[in-house]
């Protein structure tokens, strides 16, 4: 069939979808202005423009099957203007569209759908349902009806659905009408305002749309149930594939035949409703707009909001509760003026009228966790209002006890480190692969978590390891593997608790590229692997060959992908993420995801948790903007983090391939962060010539490690600055603020919250100041250009090896001969407490010099946390060797979190340590 339809659009480019749309309307906006100006001047070229106009026209057609407006009628209004020849008619259409779709304004202007005549189109129904001036805001969707029968049908189908409409509906909806299986698709991954999905059984599969990628998509990553080719009854399969891409949808299916039986199929589990498809239409109708109402419910925000209307006398201990001491006072009623009135009358410290309480949440709150807890694939959710710093520490008090071995990436966020003092586990620190040319750390090579394990089992310690504790993604944008590893890691421990930090991650439950690569998102396909036949008949070859109790000798075993026994295999996941640093939540607002087949047998700990960490004085604020950005996420999260992709790839393209800047500033791609040897389907970037949707998607599925693109690595040395000038730059003379630094780099990161124009400033930016470079070398003659090619040459070279992780000293281990290197870092953090057995040695001593040599061992008494690269490189307890010290010494950064220059490194002192 695609062979029938070569010259027609594709329509897969899917990583470029709702900013490419705007830009096709865009250049049709100056083609219709080439013709309009021709026309009126009756030049010679005016009928070669008005084929440009209907070429352009063609090439975006296709797309527009797949949303409400401008819709049907509005296009064959363009097409008969432009057959009458009426360029400026045709132009003023085209504009409008174009407008409209640019500022998504047809989301509440009726307006914009009667365009473009002296005599405007009447859609009442559509006037019935939109916002006019004065009438309360209706959010606006798109649902969309995947129906068989023809144009003419389905447009009589969408007009008797606008009848329906109701003055009481809380939302508005335009239908738009698909005939097939592949179109659903398509419709689904192109058109973010949808919000629902209502199929009719009996649809045929196959779509005209010219889309070779969607295919590719369909075989290999929906799954084969997917695609059913040769039965009639793809309803079921199209429902189950959609919510692969967007399980926050809302999927109806509507049957002529045997309803009570779909209805009762378990392959229906994600459908919501099934109705007999000659009945109902007001039924479909509410339902629709009952599950978009589900979603759109703050259970918490709803009551505070409520609440706050109250006139609530107040005896108790939150004087800013109300305002009046704010509105009243001489001297802080501008605090008053700033925040409005609003944030005080919706303070409280009480945990009844409605409040519920974080501690112990039995109403509202608990509520909106468990819609949380839905939004975010997971069983049970905490919120936390101290950030996931607190989140972490939550987690690892609940599950590890002292003397559980924690396997942990020694570059984690310190919140572990101080995870490990505050319970009392012993940490393993696994390393993460060194990118040492940007003095920045990747991600922990699966084989190395293996070999940590297998050493476990060798060492008869392996029943203590307990969990594994790994940050995906990394500050610096390494995805894991997340299913590979915790199905390899099972393989070997098959109760292995894992706690992923999503601390910037939390978003990507909202895009179907990185869904996969989520705690909870590899959590679910791995729950349904394990219960797969198949699945189960690959590990017992496993075990006939290399037996079922895995020899932690056999160095092959590291090489291959394990598959741990489904019968004996707990899959115990846990994810913390910073709902604040990629959602819409204030400062500090976190959540704790929890998949844990085996969550009864620790609740009572995880409460305990929760009442040690958590304020009783939790800040309702916070609260409150969990629950939203919870709802904004199951609404808009699809389109909003598509759009954050967009453009961090808007930015890698132009920074990269701009005639000056690139000559200065690089943005680091997949091949620049992550080895070859992690990219095992060859990938090289998604801005790579010939790459595609598909060929990403591979990737995510099979490579070790994928970079996530709004994590955008800048290299600057090349522009002769370092991170922290070139951030101080940006800040002061620019106002742009950007996320970390390293060495010759910052980093910095596309959210939910940019825009184009946010894009256009910082290239804007980047262009000025290369060409200030540009100016001054030009300028200064030779000797400011060497002096420039040497800073840069001292930046991107010179550049410090990273240490890694000692050892612990033998004091703090159980078993010095231990081929694990395990340590208890709690005892060491409390040795330090007492002065006199502590001791300071400068950094330049020479006395440092001689105990390297000679001994007695250096032992760290704190953490030392430089910023950056922001990773302790010496924690409490550890020997100090000298590759440590030369670190130190060519760090040439000022911020050292545990180290004062002025007294020096801070030791255990080698009597302490004696007498331990
Ligand atoms: C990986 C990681 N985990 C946890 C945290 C702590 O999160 P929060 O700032 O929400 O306390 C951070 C903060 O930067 C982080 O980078």
């Amino acid at each position: 069939m695609s062979a029938a339809v070569p010259a027609r659009p594709r329509v897969d480019a899917f990583f470029t979808v709702a900013e490419a749309r705007s830009d096709r309307w865009r250049t049709l906006v100056h083609v219709v202005n080439a013709w309009q100006a021709s026309a009126v001047e009756h030049l010679p070229e005016r009928e070669t423009d008005k084929e440009a106009v209907t070429s352009c026209l063609s090439d975006l057609r296709p797309w527009e099957d797949f949303f409400a407006y401008p819709g049907g009628v509005l296009l064959q209004k363009v097409d008969d203007r432009i057959a009458s020849g009426d360029a400026m008619g045709t132009a003023r259409l085209i504009h409008q569209i174009s407008a409209a779709i640019s500022s998504r304004s047809y989301r509440e202007n009726v307006g914009d759908w009667e365009k473009g005549d002296d005599s405007p189109i009447v859609v009442a129904e559509v006037v019935n349902g939109l916002g006019q001036e004065g009438a309360a805001h209706k959010p606006y969707c798109e649902i969309l009806f995947v129906t068989p029968g023809g144009p003419a049908a389905r447009a009589q189908s969408a007009q008797e659905l606008r009848k329906l409409r109701r003055p009481l509906d809380q939302f508005v909806y335009e239908p738009v009408m698909v005939g097939n299986f592949e179109d659903a698709v398509l419709g689904t991954i192109l058109n973010g305002s949808v919000q629902a999905v209502v199929i009719y059984d009996s649809i045929p599969f196959a779509s005209v749309h010219n889309s070779p990628v969607l295919r590719e998509v369909l075989t290999n990553h929906l799954g084969p149930a997917a695609i059913k080719k040769g039965t009639q009854d793809y309803g079921i399969s199209l429902a189950q594939a959609l919510k692969l891409l967007r399980p926050e949808l809302d999927i109806y299916l509507l049957s002529d035949r045997q309803v009570e039986k779909t209805a009762g199929d378990p392959e229906a589990k994600c459908i919501r409703r099934v109705f007999y498809q000659v009945e109902e239409a007001l039924e479909i109708h509410l339902s629709i707009l009952d599950g978009v109402l589900d979603r759109y419910s703050t259970p918490y925000f709803d009551n505070l909001q409520k609440y706050a209307q109250r006139p609530v006398g107040t005896f108790h201990a939150l004087p800013v509760a109300r305002g009046k001491s704010i509105f009243k006072s001489n001297w802080i009623r501008d605090m008053g003026a700033f925040y409005g009135i609003n944030l005080f009358l919706a303070e409280s410290s009480a945990t009844t009228g409605g409040l519920d309480s974080l501690l112990e949440p039995t109403g509202n709150i608990k509520v909106a966790q468990d819609k949380a807890a839905r939004a975010f694939g997971a069983d049970h959710v905490f919120f936390v209002t101290n950030g996931t710093s607190t989140s972490n520490k939550m987690v690892e008090q609940a599950l590890l006890k002292p003397g559980d071995i924690v396997l942990v990436d020694r570059n984690c966020h310190k919140s572990h480190h101080y995870g490990a003092v505050l319970t009392g586990a012993l940490p393993l620190y696994v390393e993460a692969f060194p990118l040492t040319q940007y003095s920045m750390y990747g991600a922990v090579p699966l084989r190395s978590i293996k070999k940590g394990l297998f050493d476990l089992k060798k060492a008869g310690k392996l029943d203590r390891a307990r969990m594994l504790v790994l940050t995906n993604c990394t500050f610096d944008g390494h995805i894991y593997n997340v299913e590979r590893v915790m199905q390899e890691c099972l393989a070997i421990k098959p109760d292995l608790i894992f706690l992923w930090d999503e601390a910037w991650f939390g978003f990507a439950r909202f895009s179907p590229f990185y869904r996969r690569r989520t705690a909870m998102g590899a959590a679910a396909i791995l729950e349904k692997k394990f219960k797969d036949p198949e699945f189960r008949a690959a590990y017992q070859a496993q075990a006939a060959a290399y037996g079922s109790d895995l020899d932690p000798s056999d160095e092959s075993l590291l090489n291959m992908a394990l598959l741990p026994d489904p019968d004996k295999v707990r899959l115990r996941v846990y994810q913390t993420n910073s709902t604040h640093k990629s959602m819409s939540a204030l400062r500090q607002g976190s959540m704790v995801l929890v998949k844990d087949v085996d969550y009864k047998t620790v609740e009572e700990q995880f409460h305990e948790a929760v009442f040690t960490h958590a304020s009783t004085s939790p800040n309702l604020q916070i609260i409150a903007s969990l629950d939203i950005a919870r709802r904004q996420m199951e609404l808009e999260g699809y389109e909003l983090v598509n759009r954050a992709i967009q453009l961090a790839l808007d930015i890698r393209r132009e920074v990269n391939s701009h005639p000056l800047i690139s000559k200065y500033f690089r943005v680091l791609g997949a091949d620049g962060m992550i080895p070859a040897e992690f990219r095992q389907s060859g990938f090289v970037d998604y801005l790579t010539p010939g790459n595609d949707w598909a060929k990403s998607a591979r990737a995510l599925r099979e490579d070790e490690f994928a970079l996530d693109v709004t994590r955008l690595t800048l290299v600057c040395g090349s522009a002769g600055v370092d991170g922290t000038a070139f951030k101080n730059m940006l800040a002061a003379d620019y106002d742009i603020q950007l996320n970390k630094t390293s060495r010759n780099s910052v980093l910095l990161q596309t959210n939910i919250n940019n825009t184009r124009s946010d894009v256009a400033n910082l290239i804007k930016v980047l262009a000025d100041i290369s060409r200030d470079i540009e100016d001054r070398l030009a300028r200064g003659g030779e000797s400011d250009r060497q002096a420039f090619a040497a800073r840069v040459k001292n930046l991107m070279e010179n550049v410090p090896d990273l240490p890694n992780f000692s050892y612990f000293h033998s004091s703090f281990r159980e078993t010095p001969s231990s081929i694990t290197s395990e340590g208890d870092m709690r005892r060491a953090f409390f040795c330090a407490y007492r002065a006199q057995d502590c001791e300071h040695l400068k950094l330049a001593s020479p006395e440092i010099d001689k105990r390297l040599k000679e001994g007695p061992e250096l032992v760290s008494a704190n953490f030392v946390i430089p910023y950056p690269p922001g990773f302790p490189i010496m924690v409490p307890g550890q020997v100090i060797t000298s590759d440590t010290i030369d670190f130190m010494r060519k760090l040439d950064v000022k911020e050292i979190h545990g180290y004062d220059a002025s007294l020096g490194l801070k030791l255990l002192k080698t009597s302490t340590l004696d007498n331990m």
